[in-house]
Parts: structure tokens; sequence; C-alpha cells
């Protein structure tokens, strides 16, 4: 995985190396960013589609952030409810002396609520693909917590890895995967998330926060707020290959999508053309038909069942299941 910082000034040599030779028929000589890679990819496809871990730039997580504050964006308030009111027992699960693996450790504030409730809890190891996003927060982690050990991981948390070995006198190794993430994921790919987890996690647990099915305006809703925030976050996608890519996107060309399919239990985000209209990209230029559109992201949605038989087919023993009064969301102990 290549870091951010060297992506885009490999896109920006693309760019000016492409300007000077404009005579030159746009043969791509420089590799691009796996961004770049994807969003090519995913555009000469059909249907359209790109994976929504590329929404989270500088820009996307401070959209992200302003979703969680949103008033009919429950998830992350009701999440942090359920873990703030349910941490004694959360905490009894785990036991002492833990190890907390972190996938995808994009949120301090879930993992300290945690911490605060643990008996001793002695390292912690946040795996995300952003590695020098994830220094800086482990720095500031370090400071409130002297007793910790922390040890950020920069690695694809949905590839094999190997963690380091337990240190001497460490309890359980416990995983978390708060916020729904797992939704993102296509069914099998969640299955096979889960069957790594399980064995990485082995004598130990997961802790994971799954958004539950429920009335299907509010889910509308939640992904289609009334400030506009989800559209922005959606829409950053363009602008952010507009910015990396050399890509041309008529932002006002394109419109935010984003409906509950109830059969399969899921949200679906999606960028629709407003007109028909071409496209650039790296000197590639992909026709878009009114209407025609690139799907962005899958938010799966869970019935409490339905997650821990997923999480038996994957080897895990489930253990108790906390949710809020309106059991709009789920935190669970998958024993591993
Ligand atoms: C961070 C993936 C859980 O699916 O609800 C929020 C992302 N997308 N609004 C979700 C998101 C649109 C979020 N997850």
């Amino acid at each position: 995985m290549r870091n951010p910082t060297s992506s885009s000034s490999l896109s920006s040599f693309v760019a000016s190396s492409k300007s000077q030779k404009a005579e030159r028929a746009p043969v791509p000589v420089v590799p691009l960013s796996e961004f770049g890679r994807e969003m090519q990819a995913g555009l000469a496809r059909s249907p359209r589609s790109i994976s929504p871990k590329f929404f989270y730039d500088a820009a996307g997580s401070q959209l992200f952030d302003r979703i969680c504050e949103l008033p009919e964006y429950y998830p992350t308030r009701t999440e942090l409810r359920i873990l703030g009111e349910c941490a004694g027992e959360i905490a009894e699960q785990v036991g002492p002396n833990a190890e907390i693996v972190e996938f995808g450790a994009g949120s301090l504030t879930k993992v300290r609520l945690l911490l605060d409730a643990l008996e001793t809890p002695k390292r912690y190891l946040p795996i995300d693909i952003s590695g020098e996003h994830l220094e800086a927060a482990a720095e500031r982690l370090k400071a409130d917590y002297p007793a910790l050990v922390v040890q950020p991981i920069a690695a694809d948390y949905t590839m094999p890895l190997v963690l380091p070995a337990p240190m001497a006198g460490s309890g359980r190794r416990v995983g978390f995967f708060p916020g729904s993430t797992i939704g993102n994921f296509e069914p099998d790919e969640a299955l096979a998330f889960l069957q790594l987890a399980a064995r990485m996690l082995r004598g130990g647990g997961l802790l994971i926060g799954v958004d539950l099915v429920k009335a299907p305006e509010r889910l509308h809703a939640a992904y289609n707020d009334a400030q506009g925030v989800t559209a922005e976050f959606n829409l950053n996608l363009l602008r952010r290959a507009n910015t990396e890519l050399d890509a041309d996107f008529d932002l006002d060309g394109f419109a935010h999508a984003a409906f509950y399919n109830a059969p399969r239990q899921r949200i679906e985000m999606h960028l629709v053309s407003r007109k028909a209209q071409s496209v650039s990209l790296n000197g590639e230029r992909f026709g878009f038909e009114e209407g025609e559109t690139i799907h962005t992201e899958y938010s799966h949605k869970f019935t409490v069942d339905g997650l821990r038989a997923l999480a038996v087919r994957a080897g895990f023993r489930p253990g108790a299941v906390w949710t809020d009064p309106e059991r709009l969301f789920s935190v669970h102990w998958l024993a591993a």
C-alpha cells in the first residue's frame, strides 16, 4: 500500500509530464496511485463502481465527522451511548491486561471509552491504511495513557497480517471493530473478514458495532440529511479524482442518490449523471448517459440474530449483545 504523500506526488508527475507532451498519445508511463488504478478500473466496468474506502481523504474525513453530528445520523451517537453505558459489562467480558487490536482505527473517541473501562489494558494495536494519520493519533493516545503500550500498524486489515507476539503477562487479545464498518463489505467479504479476525484473535474475542435493520424511512433520512452533508461526502469522491488524478468531473453534473434496498437489507449510495456527458481521467475518456450511475457504497444493516449466525459461520462463539432502548444499533461480544 502506497502512502498518501507518495501517491499524490506521483499523480502530479503524471499530470505535468502529460501537459509537456500534449501532442503525444496519452500513454500512462508512470504507475497510478491505488485510487487512480481503482477509479480507472471502476469507470471501465459495468455497472460502474468504486470502493467506499476512497471517501476518506482529509476533506472526506472531515465531512464524515460532520455526518456523525447530524440529527438524522443516529449510528455514531447511539454506539457511543451503548459503549458508555455498557462499559462495565464489556470490561468483564474482556478481562484484565488485554491487548486491543482496532481494525481501521479512525475514531479515537471510541477506543478511549473502552480503555477507560478496562482493567489495566496492556497494549493497543491500531491497524489503519493511512500510516501518517495513525502515527499522529497514536502519539496523542500515548500521552493520555502512559501505562499503555501503543503500537500502530500501517496495513490493510482486510489482508492477512501477522501481529506481534503477545507481551509477557498479557490477557486476552481483543479485536475492536466499531462504527458498523462491516456493513461496507459485500456479504462474502464480511464473512471473509470475520474468518480472518477469528483466526487472529483465537483465545480472545471481537467487540463489534453493527447497525440494525429498522424502518426504511429512518434509514433513508440518515443517508439523505436535510443539510446535504452526505451528498457532499459522496460527491467529494469526484472532487478528489479531479485534484489527485487530473480528472475533469463536473460536480454539478452528478447527483447524490442513496436509498434503502429492503430485500438486501442495505443502503446503497450512487452518483448519478444528470446529463449525457464525458469525463476524462488519466487521458482516458468515459462517456455517461443521462441517469447512468457510479455505485459508491453499500451500508448493510443486520438483525441481531443475523449477525450472530454470520459470526458462527466465521468460527466465533457469539456472547453478550448490547443495544439501545430503541434497538437502533448493537454491540456484540464474539468469543474467538
Ligand atoms: C462509516 C461506513 C459506517 O455506512 O453509515 C455515512 C459511512 N456513508 N454516511 C455508514 C457513511 C454515508 C458509514 N460507515
